[in-house]
């Protein structure tokens, strides 16, 4: 480490003015004087020549990995690690000034570090970047050195302000509407009413790390809400919302009005229409507890899985080596047949079933048996018989929309809540975002879509603030999803509906793959499993509106990405 050290003086005499120093008596910090706000740590990270217009680079100051990148003749340094999950963003894809991040897709500004794309929730430090000699320094803000994530700076409540944005839910759409209204100054009120007994936490992790702490996923501590004068009520049911007079009664008999309200209430799991569903372990994961209560109770036991969508999935491969036996029943031909595509429901089949999981697909769940009130076998409609000691049903999900029922906002035939591209239902001063939004896609010609995916009802969250607050923004977030099978990571990018064609490449075998969903001879999505960036790279060219084309797409280099 370079540049001088800090002392910080611990005066021992009672006088205020004038203290003489004992050397003796200082204590060194040799990393940050909090009291001293100038002190810069700063490096020569690299020759100006090392970088071209464009590219970036990983360096590092002072043990801190940052990422240096060069754009229209301009230098930017920002932290390299994407405030989601921690991937090095040097790994990623830069175009112009932003960089998206390898593994799920975050967006971050080069110049600013400001977070433009979600999964994640926070941004970048940024640091000082100046060139002398032909040389390259960077200064880190000794005070912040150790902060890898920066939080907007972010407004409260001012007293007397009586206008209430109310919001129902207490997801990834809420809170993300919540920290915008107040990132924009909202200085009104901001109550979040969830049925949950938890603040809102990471929903992604529970089919990941099923004996998950519920504390480790909270997205936010209680003091965070504190902090920014947002009122969160947990275990508190919407039953009923009136647009008349512009309130929502809960189900312990309260009544809230509010001037603004976002719904954002989600999806439930979705069970089977059979009796034995009442049956003690019988199970569907929607919380924390589920996640928990699932491990324990597979442990060395017979497991039977309903459902090979992404949940279901990833529950399976999760069990692998905790259940006696993992068996998987599907109602299609191969697992995600809808959403992958065949191809990769094979390869990712292959992959479990090497690892014991036994799958019946094409099959349904006819009769679920119990003894002494505890499950004991499912029958199949081909007639198999499989004993089950846990039954977990992973089969779909349902609109948490029944309390919008008599309510004048407008609902899809399948119960989803209709909004336009501002995330505004038919109601004003009504908006709804999340899993229980049925909106305008973007990217695929403003078809109307319902998209389960973290990112986007956070995307969902961040528009309806801003249009709230009256400042006009379109929705413009390009899909993007992960699921993890064998602590590997699959990668989707795009809409895919209606795909007539993938083209390859990498291949199966070596179970290293880019696969491009083809439709009327233009690429509309993609997925890849150890082949990074790539699906950012895709990510990027859809969310700058540009055309990938098939012929780019089959051509035997992938230079059209850009990747190097
Ligand atoms: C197990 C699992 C794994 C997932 N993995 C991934 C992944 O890897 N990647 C990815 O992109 N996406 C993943 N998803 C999807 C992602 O979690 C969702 O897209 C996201 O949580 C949707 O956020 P939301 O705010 O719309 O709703 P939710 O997060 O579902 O929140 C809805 C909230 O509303 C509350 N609520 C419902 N009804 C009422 C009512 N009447 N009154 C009051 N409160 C109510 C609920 O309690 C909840 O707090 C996963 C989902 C699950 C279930
Ligand atoms: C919010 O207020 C602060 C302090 O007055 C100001 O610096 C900041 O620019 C404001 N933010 C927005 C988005 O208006
Ligand atoms: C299984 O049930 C689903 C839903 O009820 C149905 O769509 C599907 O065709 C059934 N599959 C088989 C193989 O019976
Ligand atoms: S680690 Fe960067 S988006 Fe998840």
């Amino acid at each position: 480490m370079s540049g001088t050290k800090q002392f910080k003086c611990v005066c021992l005499c009672a006088c205020v003015h004038v203290c003489v120093c004992v050397y003796s008596a200082c204590q060194e910090f040799p990393d940050s004087d909090p009291d001293d706000t100038s002190e810069e740590l700063t490096e020569v990270v690299c020759l100006e020549s090392d970088l071209q217009d464009g590219q970036m680079l990983e360096v590092e100051v002072g043990h801190h990995s940052v990422l240096l990148t060069r754009s229209e003749g301009k230098y930017s340094a920002i932290g390299n690690q994407c405030t989601h999950y921690g991937a090095p963003l040097s790994k990623g894809f830069i175009s112009g000034n932003r960089v998206r991040c390898p593994w799920h897709g975050a967006c971050f500004n080069v110049q600013t570090g400001d977070l433009e794309e979600f999964p994640g929730m926070d941004c970048l430090p940024c640091h000082k970047v100046k060139i002398q000699n032909s040389k390259v320094y960077v200064s880190i803000n000794k005070r912040t050195l150790r902060q890898e994530k920066r939080i907007k700076n972010m407004g409260a409540a001012v007293p007397g302000v009586t206008h209430t944005v109310l919001l129902l839910g207490g997801g990834a759409a809420s809170l993300i509407c919540a920290e915008t209204l107040r990132q924009e100054n909202f200085s009104g009120r901001i109550i979040m009413v969830t049925r949950d007994d938890l603040l809102p936490y990471d929903k992604t992790r529970l089919s990941k790390v099923m004996n998950v702490e519920s504390d480790s996923i909270l997205l936010r501590r209680m003091e965070f809400y504190h902090q920014y004068d947002i009122e969160v009520w947990l275990r508190k049911e919407a039953l009923s919302v009136d647009t008349d007079k512009k309130t929502v009664s809960f189900d312990d008999g309260s009544v809230q009005s509010y001037d603004q309200l976002l719904i954002s209430t989600g999806c439930r799991a979705k069970g089977l229409d059979l009796p034995g569903m009442k049956l003690d372990n019988v199970r569907m994961l929607e919380t924390p507890e589920d996640a928990r209560q699932i491990h324990s109770a597979c442990l060395g036991c017979n497991v039977v899985l309903v459902g090979t969508s992404f949940v279901g999935m990833e529950v399976a491969s999760y069990l692998i080596d905790k259940a006696s036996s993992i068996t998987v029943i599907g109602s299609s031909e191969l697992p995600y047949q809808n959403t992958l595509g065949p191809e990769i429901g094979r390869v990712t089949m292959m992959m479990l079933s090497e690892k014991n999981i036994r799958f019946f697909m094409n099959d349904n769940v006819t009769e679920v048996r119990g003894v002494n009130g505890k499950v004991k076998e499912v029958t199949l409609k081909s007639g198999k018989v499989i004993p089950a000691d846990v039954l977990i049903v992973g089969i779909g999900i349902i609109p948490n929309s029944e309390f919008l029922r008599g309510s004048k906002i407008q609902m899809d035939s399948k119960n989803f809540v209709t909004v336009d591209k501002y995330m505004r239902t038919n109601i004003p001063e009504v908006f709804c975002g999340g899993d229980l939004a049925t909106f305008p896609l973007a990217m695929a010609k403003n078809r109307l879509v319902n998209i389960g995916h973290w990112q986007m009802a956070q995307a969902h969250g961040r528009i309806a603030a801003l249009n709230m607050l009256d400042k006009p923004t379109e929705l413009n977030s390009v899909p993007f999803y992960w699921t993890v099978l064998l602590g590997k990571t699959i990668r989707y990018a795009g809409y895919g509906e209606g795909y007539t064609e993938i083209v390859m490449k990498g291949n199966f075998e070596d179970r290293r793959f880019l696969a491009l969903y083809i439709k009327n001879d233009e690429v509309i999505a993609a997925a890849s499993l150890n082949y990074d960036p790539a699906v950012s790279a895709v990510a990027e060219r859809f969310a700058a509106g540009k055309v990938i084309t098939k012929r780019e797409a089959q051509s035997d280099t992938l230079s059209w990405l850009q990747l190097s």
